[in-house]
């Protein structure tokens, strides 16, 4: 048994504006702007909705390029980084994580950026460090094709060796700035990097200081064996996508054997699953509420879109789900979306199931989904935590309307069974939200 991390529990809000998948269809309500993605009212609106209410962190997804195929919010969305600087000066409190790409980054550019983000947000930034799934975004980058996952994640872990380099060039201290006696900079106090790797040679130092977290926090998503060492070297903070306990104690299970046979000796990272909130009123039963939400966002429709998209042929038809599941269609999967699909399309097609029969299973496996009353939802994301299987939930918000229900009705009843912390008006850093530890030197 793995106990939780943290009591009382983390939440963020992953914000997909006109619709992401899993609720494709947001852009349809009548009471939200269409363009929601690319509206700074809408996200103003949210932001400040959760920032009141003491939510944890907003989160910003990302990709570097447009699939026109794709769900509304992938067409046209900000630029992480832009959209929270514009929300750093909009909020007070609130933790703000941005993606960003190893794959099609360079570290210094990064690093800067980030610690600019965590200057002008007083300590509120971290970074959800992807290494970018997919052919497409490649050819934005003068590539015909992505590197395989191996050259990606051996590159993402230099890549981040680096940034965090960067971030320690200048000792806490060495910007003195004493006018007294007239000296800006203790010289002896900024270290250069000097680093000579297999993908980056980077002198430094970096020309900024450290902010009042020291380093913005590390958020990984991998579920990969590359993706959970990385994680389990590195991050303060990951994200899952088990939909049930077990799944999902395996997986912190996974992470803190990873820890052991590499000598990790740092805090077990901060386990979140990703959640979809489906809030209806007392009397209907949890079961109504799921289908209510399955066909509001006609989910089946969706999945054989998205799955459709990641094996490369149409998924819509009847005829097709009488197919066998090939090779090629895991090849592609696991290109296009990674381990999630990849794994079980791989053990569809060992039992000799058909597209149709994998679908289906998928459409149970493929996203979390808490759908009922508050108090329903408010016992499941109690068992999740009591049993160690999440220290807390990253909840996709399309509408101001599943903000205004998380901030008003959700956390007060989390707060009222002590499960989620009272609103402070103290000022925070993202890492003391968190409940981190002090960042270790980098080696
Ligand atoms: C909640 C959540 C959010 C994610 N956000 C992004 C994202 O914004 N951009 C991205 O390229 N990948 C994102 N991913 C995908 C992961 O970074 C990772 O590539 C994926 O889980 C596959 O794991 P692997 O890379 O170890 O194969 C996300 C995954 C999860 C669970």
């Amino acid at each position: 048994m793995y106990p939780a991390h943290s009591s009382p529990l983390i939440l963020g809000a992953m914000l997909t504006g006109s619709g992401a998948p899993d609720d494709e269809r947001a852009w349809l309500d009548e009471q939200e702007p269409a363009n929601a993605s690319i509206n700074p009212d809408w996200y103003s609106s949210v932001a400040q909705c959760l920032d009141r209410a003491g939510l944890s962190f907003l989160f910003i997804a990302d990709a570097v390029f447009a699939d026109p195929d794709g769900p509304p919010h992938y067409l046209s969305r900000f630029e992480p980084l832009s959209l929270l600087s514009f929300l750093a000066a909009r909020t007070q409190r609130i933790g703000l994580v941005g993606t960003f790409s190893t794959s099609y980054n360079e570290p210094y550019n990064l690093a800067r950026k980030l610690m600019s983000l965590d200057h002008l947000s007083q300590g509120r930034c971290a970074w959800n460090l992807v290494t970018s799934l997919g052919d497409r975004a490649a050819r934005n980058f003068g590539l015909d094709s992505q590197h395989d996952h191996h050259t990606r994640y051996a590159r993402a872990e230099e890549f981040l060796n680096v940034v965090r380099g960067l971030w320690h060039s200048y000792a806490p201290d060495a910007l003195s700035r004493d006018r007294h006696s007239g000296r800006y900079v203790d010289k002896e106090k900024i270290s250069a990097l000097n680093h000579h790797g297999t993908f980056f040679h980077v002198a430094g130092p970096l020309n900024i200081e450290p902010s009042c977290q020291r380093e913005p926090a590390i958020f990984q998503a991998g579920q990969s064996s590359h993706g959970q060492q990385l994680a389990a070297r590195s991050a303060d903070v990951v994200f899952g996508m088990q939909t049930d306990m077990n799944a999902a104690l395996a997986y912190r299970a996974s992470l803190a054997t990873y820890q052991r046979q590499l000598g990790v000796e740092r805090q077990p990272p901060v386990l979140l699953m990703k959640l979809m909130l489906h809030v209806t009123d007392d009397d209907v039963t949890p079961e109504c509420a799921f289908a209510d939400y399955a066909a509001q966002h006609c989910v089946l429709d969706e999945l054989r879109e998205r799955v459709g998209r990641a094996v490369q042929r149409s998924l819509t038809t009847a005829e097709a789900d009488l197919t066998p599941i090939t090779e090629a269609d895991i090849l592609h999967a696991h290109a296009n979306e990674g381990t999630w699909l990849s794994e079980p399309l791989r053990e569809a097609r060992q039992r000799g199931a058909t597209m149709g029969q994998a679908l289906q299973q998928l459409f149970r496996l493929k996203a979390l989904v808490f759908a009922g009353s508050v108090q329903h939802i408010a016992t499941q994301m109690e068992q999740w935590q009591r049993s160690g299987a999440a220290d807390g939930f990253i909840i996709q918000i399309s509408s101001q309307r599943g903000a205004h229900q998380l901030a008003e009705n959700l956390l007060p009843e989390l707060r009222r069974r002590g499960l989620f912390a009272a609103i402070s008006n103290q000022p925070s850093t993202l890492r003391q939200t968190l409940g981190l530890a002090e960042p270790a030197l980098p080696s």
